[in-house]
């Protein structure tokens, strides 16, 4: 089972932790988009939104994206936006199978209310926020080879689904 693992979603749908707890199970690499922006860059998302805003951000993305997708046998956990980019879909697909974490707008907010790094969420009405954004990029998500749903579930159980498509490929 080859290939990278890419895990996509909206802020908050557990990509970090499944990603994690996935590398750890499989004894392979993680690597965040996030992450490497942030060391790229010298500085956090919320202050490259802040001071370059978001196209700049975007394009770190897909430098980034180009660069973890010709790798092999990593768990790529990318920033939720990623899927805005047809190109970073294709980058991610070319050598690696993509699994949309898919989670309620309710869901989504009770596990991101009380954090402060998102700078898209930084709004008097989060919630009504995460549906807007969810119900714009539902069909970007959705371009996904799998679609988990991850509402009410451990990620153990999530990570043990991912696990068994990866070995049920031919
Ligand atoms: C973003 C999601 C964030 C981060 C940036 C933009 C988005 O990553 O890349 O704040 O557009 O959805 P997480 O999904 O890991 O929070």
């Amino acid at each position: 089972m080859a290939g990278n693992i890419v895990l996509i979603g909206f802020m908050g749908a557990g990509k970090s932790s499944v990603s994690e707890f996935l590398a750890k199970q499989l004894g392979w690499e993680l690597v965040s988009t996030d992450a490497l922006i942030e060391s790229r860059e010298g500085r956090t998302i919320t202050e490259i939104f802040k001071t370059d805003k978001e196209p700049y951000f975007r394009q770190v993305e897909k430098d980034v994206v180009v660069q973890v997708g010709q790798k092999d046998s990593l768990v790529i956990d990318c920033g939720g936006g990623v899927v805005l980019d047809a190109e970073n879909i294709a980058n991610l697909k070319e050598n690696g199978r993509i699994f949309y974490l898919k989670a309620s707008p309710d869901e989504i907010y009770l596990r991101i209310k009380k954090e402060t790094h998102r700078p898209l969420l930084y709004t008097e009405t989060p919630l009504k926020k995460i549906e807007e954004l969810l119900a714009q990029r539902a069909t970007f998500y959705e371009q996904a080879d799998y679609i988990i749903d991850t509402n009410g579930r451990s990620i153990d159980v999530i990570c043990q689904e991912i696990v068994d498509l990866v070995k049920s490929e031919k």
